[in-house]
């Protein structure tokens, strides 16, 4: 056991299940362990990493930031802030013309909802079964999996909340009604098992939203900033929401999140909703350098090749315990028969870091800058490690 590991274990919370792997440096799409081990990094910071590891604009840009100005809450303008807006009025669709900026996924997921009952002053929330939204009290209400609210006292916590089956179009009909202030999903659904959603299924929750007066919330906290192959997941689907939310990889590594919404959810009432750290220039900046090399480097691009050669790679794979590979741009899975538990660890073994997305489920999410010799070598390592 490494000292860091040993020094972590003496006071870490003891809720997330680690690895016995201290991370120390990363570059691209290559990460090192402490004893000097690099491997092809398809964990990616979880999804936050869709850039690569030590970008040097974005570095540079927080660096310089940090020297000018770190700290400027709401309760004054700020030139980066602004600029930062100005960048999403460009790359969102025009309709999400508002912003609220705050820390992380599970942060948008609860503003998101917030602002949905304050517009609608309804308090129904449907989501779908296998959905992921964060695990802070508001987005856990939409976040499907017993175990997360077990410790909770179960689901009476969270009354007027539904889970619908997942590219079900029926019971969505049944579920959506005069009390539903929100219907949240994801486009692809990332920790559920890496799902794309099929069109049908959006466009007619988008209707049903617009038709019975609630609001459509897309969580595209993993899907987007180009992994699966444009900008935003939304735009391959065709469909906007009233409320986008976004996270992970949009400052480049530093934590941030995103709501914008649309016009159509009217005023929402002065200091209602509110974040110390939300739209600071520090994580303005980051973002601002992110988004511009992702678009230089065309990274949306990148993921649509890469993405498909990864799956066809994962699609040759002969082994009798996988049952299905899925995806869409670089968010790529294999459900396999089996718990996917010994096959991410053999990964690991052979020098490459994949997560799990539920139990049976290996997980893809590199950075988008990965190569093309790099995706074989991962493609070769997950057909040994199957084998
Ligand atoms: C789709 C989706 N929404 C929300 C979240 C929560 O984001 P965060 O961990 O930044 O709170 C995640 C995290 O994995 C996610 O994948």
């Amino acid at each position: 056991m490494s000292d860091i590991q040993e020094r972590e274990d003496r006071h870490t919370s003891g809720l997330y299940q680690k690895r016995p792997l201290a991370i120390v440096r990363g570059e691209g799409a290559v990460v090192w362990d402490s004893d000097g081990n690099a491997y092809i990094d398809c964990v990616g910071g979880q999804g936050s990493a869709n850039l690569g590891h030590g970008n040097t604009a974005v570095a540079e840009a927080i660096a310089r930031q940090a020297r000018t100005l770190a700290s400027c809450t709401e309760l004054f303008y700020n030139d980066r802030r602004a600029e930062l807006y100005d960048l999403f009025a460009r790359i969102l669709p025009a309709e999400l013309d508002r912003v609220f900026l705050c820390n992380s996924g599970t942060e948008a997921i609860e503003g998101a909802l917030k602002f949905a009952r304050m517009a609608t002053k309804r308090s129904g929330v449907v989501a779908t079964m296998r959905g992921f939204h964060g695990k802070t009290m508001g987005a856990l209400a939409a976040t499907w999996g017993p175990e997360y609210r077990e410790a909770l006292g179960g689901e009476a916590l969270f009354p007027g909340t539904s889970h619908v089956p997942f590219n079900k179009l029926e019971a969505l009909d049944a579920a959506i009604g005069p009390d539903t202030a929100a219907f949240v999903l994801e486009l692809v659904q990332g920790e559920g098992g890496v799902r794309p959603a099929t069109p049908e299924f959006v466009h007619e929750a988008a209707r049903l939203c617009r038709e019975r007066g609630a609001l459509l919330i897309l969580d595209e906290v993993q899907t987007g900033f180009c992994r699966t192959g444009t900008m935003f997941a939304l735009e391959s689907y065709g469909v906007v929401p009233d409320l986008l939310c976004l996270a992970k990889s949009i400052a480049g590594g530093l934590p941030m999140g995103l709501i914008a919404f649309s016009r159509a959810v009217g005023d929402l009432p002065r200091r209602s909703h509110s974040s110390t750290f939300g739209g600071n220039p520090l994580a303005c900046a980051a973002s601002i350098a992110a988004i511009g090399e992702m678009e230089r480097l065309r990274l949306a691009e990148c993921a649509r090749e890469r993405g498909d050669q990864l799956l066809r790679g994962l699609r040759g794979i002969e082994s009798a315990k996988v049952r299905e590979v899925r995806g869409l741009g670089l968010l790529c899975g294999i459900e396999l028969k089996e718990n996917a538990g010994p096959t991410i660890r053999a990964l690991q073994e052979r020098g490459v870091l994949t997560l799990g997305a539920g139990p049976t489920v290996v997980r893809y999410l590199p950075p988008l800058v990965i190569g093309t010799e790099q995706i074989d070598r991962v493609i070769a390592a997950t057909a040994a490690a199957l084998a």
